[in-house]
C-alpha cells in the first residue's frame, strides 16, 4: 500500500510565518492527485515535507500506513522529481539514471536491467549513450523520470517537472507523465500553479490558497462544483464572470457567477446589453470584454463582435452560480 495521509500538518518557517496551515489530506494508493495554486501557497513546501526535506512544524505524516515524521528522505520510499532536472552534464544518460542506484551499491547487473526497463519505458533506449546536451528538453526530463522510476518508490513527488519546457513540448509530457502513472500503478503527487495541467492530469486537485485547502475533488467537480469564490475563480480560463445582484435585476445580496461560455444562450431568460471593450482570439473563438455594473467581465463567442460596439447578452439563470457576498462561500 503506499497511500499518503496529512494529519493537521502545519508549517511555519523561522519568520513565525505560517505557510501551512493544519492540513488534511487523505491520498490514496496508485491516486494521481494535483497539488494546484498560485505563486507561494505553500505547494512546494507541502511536498517537500512529505518527501521529508523539510521539518513539519506539527502534525503527522503517513507513508503507506508507516507514520515518517522521523524518517529521513532516503527512507521514505518516494522518488522527487523538480523543476529543474540537474542532470550531471559529463555523464551519458545511462550513467544519470543509473547513478542513485549506483551510490546505493546495487550490483551491477541489476542496475543494467533497470536502466533498460526504464529507458524502455520513457523511449529512452536509443539515447542511453548520449550526453545530455545532445538532448531535447523533453527527452531531459524523461531522464529525470528515469532516475525516479529507477528507485521503485511507492510515491512520486513531482514539483513543477514541466514548467521549463515550451507549451507544445508541455502538452506532449502532461500525456506522457499521464501514461507513466497508468503503467507504473504508483501514487503520483504532482505540483503544479498551472489550472489546465491540474484539470488534465489529476485524478483528484487539491487547491491551496495560503496555506489552506480550499476543495479536494474530482476535476470535473472542482470545476462545475466550485465550493466558494477561490476556486471558482480559480478554476477555468478564461474565468468564471463575477457579477453583482442588482445588475441582474437579482438579489443585491448575492455575488453571481457564470462561466464566460454561458453568456450568449439562446434559451437565456435574463438579457442584457454591454459595451465592448477589449477583443481577444482564441482560435475558432473570440473573448469579448466589457463591464457589467463595477465587475469586469468576458464571454467566449463564435459570432463575430467590435470593440467599441455595443453586444447583447442571453443568460440562462440555471447557469448562474450564487455566492454569499461576504465570505465567498457557494449557497446552494
Ligand atoms: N526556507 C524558507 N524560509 C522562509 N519562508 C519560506 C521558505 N521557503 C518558502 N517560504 C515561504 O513560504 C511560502 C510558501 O512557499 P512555497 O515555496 O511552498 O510556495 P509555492 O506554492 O511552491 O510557490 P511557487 O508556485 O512560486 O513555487 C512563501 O510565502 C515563501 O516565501
Ligand atoms: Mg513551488
Amino acid at each position: 500500500m503506499s497511500n499518503v495521509i496529512l494529519k493537521n500538518v502545519k508549517k511555519t518557517y523561522d519568520n513565525n510565518k505560517v505557510v501551512i496551515n493544519s492540513v488534511n489530506l487523505e491520498i490514496k494508493d496508485k491516486e494521481f492527485v494535483v497539488l494546484v495554486g498560485s505563486s507561494g501557497c505553500g505547494k512546494s513546501t507541502l511536498l517537500r515535507m512529505i518527501a521529508g526535506l523539510e521539518n513539519i512544524t506539527d502534525g503527522e505524516i503517513f507513508i503507506g500506513d508507516k507514520k515518517v515524521n522521523d524518517v529521513p528522505p532516503k527512507d521514505r520510499d518516494i522518488a522527487f522529481v523538480f523543476q529543474s532536472y540537474a542532470l550531471y552534464p559529463h555523464m551519458t544518460v545511462r550513467e544519470n539514471i543509473a547513478f542513485g542506484l549506483k551510490m546505493r551499491k546495487v550490483p551491477k547487473a541489476e542496475i543494467e536491467k533497470k536502466v533498460q526497463d526504464a529507458a524502455q519505458i520513457l523511449n529512452l533506449t536509443e539515447y542511453l549513450d548520449r550526453k545530455p546536451k545532445q538532448l531535447s528538453g523533453g527527452q531531459r526530463q524523461r531522464v529525470a523520470l528515469g532516475r525516479a522510476i529507477v528507485r521503485n518508490p511507492k510515491v512520486f513527488l513531482m514539483d513543477e517537472p514541466l514548467s521549463n519546457l515550451d507549451a507544445k513540448l508541455r502538452v506532449q509530457m502532461r500525456s506522457e507523465i499521464k501514461k507513466l502513472h497508468e503503467k507504473l500503478q504508483t501514487t503520483f503527487i504532482y505540483v503544479t500553479h498551472d489550472q489546465t495541467e491540474a484539470l488534465t492530469m489529476g485524478d483528484r486537485i487539491v487547491l491551496l490558497n495560503n496555506g489552506d485547502i480550499q476543495q479536494v475533488d474530482s476535476p470535473d467537480e472542482v470545476y462545475n462544483n466550485p465550493k466558494n469564490t477561490f476556486v471558482a475563480g480559480f478554476i477555468g480560463s478564461p474565468q468564471m464572470n463575477f457579477i453583482d445582484g442588482k445588475d441582474l435585476g437579482l438579489d443585491e445580496n448575492i455575488l453571481y457567477g457564470i462561466r464566460p461560455e454561458k453568456m450568449v444562450k439562446p434559451e437565456g431568460d435574463i438579457k442584457l446589453t454591454v459595451e465592448v471593450d477589449i477583443s481577444e482570439m482564441l482560435g475558432s473563438e473570440k473573448i469579448a470584454y466589457f463591464d457589467i455594473g463595477a465587475k469586469h467581465c468576458s464571454a467566449v463567442l463564435s459570432s463575430d463582435f467590435n470593440i467599441g460596439k455595443t453586444l447583447d447578452l442571453s443568460i440562462n439563470s440555471a447557469d448562474l452560480y450564487k455566492f454569499d457576498k461576504q465570505t465567498g462561500e457557494r449557497i446552494y
